[in-house]
């Protein structure tokens, strides 16, 4: 872990009440080559991928393919592509890691304990996220705040002290409505998941649609508590296993 740069403050000064674009604009400029998009392939991620192209920015988009992830999250690869110009670069997990976790813990391991789920996706993303941000300065997410409990204290512009960078988040203050307005003003391919009560975009064991009303991450981890559902690629994995530890509630099937 690394404590934040001095140039965070004036970072944070300089880019106080910049819209979306104009910060990713900046961000491209400030950190020239060395900045990078992680993208989960949900709306809000396809917003900013379309700005990116429309802009002609320099900046790589990648996903975390876990190897569980949804066919309609290949389909919008393929059409990002197609319509956008973009090519979404993976980043598969450790080979070896994946036959051995698998051939000792199960395939789903994940819905046996909050343990055994966090060790999935530490082994199918946040391992492979840190070899993605290897020589960068930034990334890039698509976070909201009111997506979650966990999100309530997020800047637009951070120290990511666990990956050792900076962290833009220029969506943070949209509604999901804002996105999808742009969305749908723009023609921006979409995961079509979204059209089947999906509001988040994980992987296939783990992501659920959710029932109007619901949270928008509800649909996420759905067994587990919500101040949980954070998958190691946003929470410091070395503060979070200080946490006590939490029951999992009857699964749900
Ligand atoms: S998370 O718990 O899976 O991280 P969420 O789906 O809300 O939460 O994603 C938040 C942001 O994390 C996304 O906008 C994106 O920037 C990044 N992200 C999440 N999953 C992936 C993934 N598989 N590949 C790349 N980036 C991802
Ligand atoms: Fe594994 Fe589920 Fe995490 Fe994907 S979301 S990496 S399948 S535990």
């Amino acid at each position: 872990m690394s404590s934040a740069p001095a140039d965070l403050e004036r970072y944070q000064k300089e880019t106080a009440g910049l819209s979306a674009s104009a910060l990713l604009e900046w961000g491209a400029r400030e950190f020239a080559g060395a900045i990078t998009f992680a993208s989960s392939l949900g709306a809000e991620d396809q917003v900013i991928t379309w700005m990116i192209a429309s802009k002609a920015l320099t900046i790589p988009v990648f996903t975390l393919d876990t190897g569980r992830m949804f066919g309609e999250s290949y389909e919008l690869m393929a059409a990002t592509e197609s319509e956008l110009g973009v090519r979404i670069d993976p980043y598969f997990p450790d080979a070896a890691a994946v036959e051995g976790m698998v051939r000792k813990e199960g395939i789903n391991l994940f819905y046996e304990s909050v343990e055994k789920r966090k060790r999935c996706c530490h082994v199918r993303k946040v391992e492979p996220l840190r070899r993605a941000l290897a020589g960068k300065q930034a990334w890039i997410t698509g976070m909201r705040r009111s997506q979650s409990v966990t999100r309530a204290d997020l800047s637009s512009v951070e120290w990511d002290a666990g990956n050792g960078l900076y962290k833009l988040n220029p969506l943070l203050e949209w509604s999901e409505e804002e996105v999808w307005k742009v969305v749908g003003d723009h023609g921006i391919p979409y995961n079509k998941l979204h059209d089947k009560g999906f509001r988040s975009i994980g992987c296939a064991p783990c992501t659920r649609a959710v029932q109007p009303g619901e949270d928008a991450r509800a649909g996420r981890w759905w067994w587990e508590n919500p101040e949980h559902k954070e998958c190691g690629l946003h929470v410091d994995e070395e503060s979070e296993a200080a946490r006590p530890a939490v029951q999992v509630s009857q699964l749900k099937l």
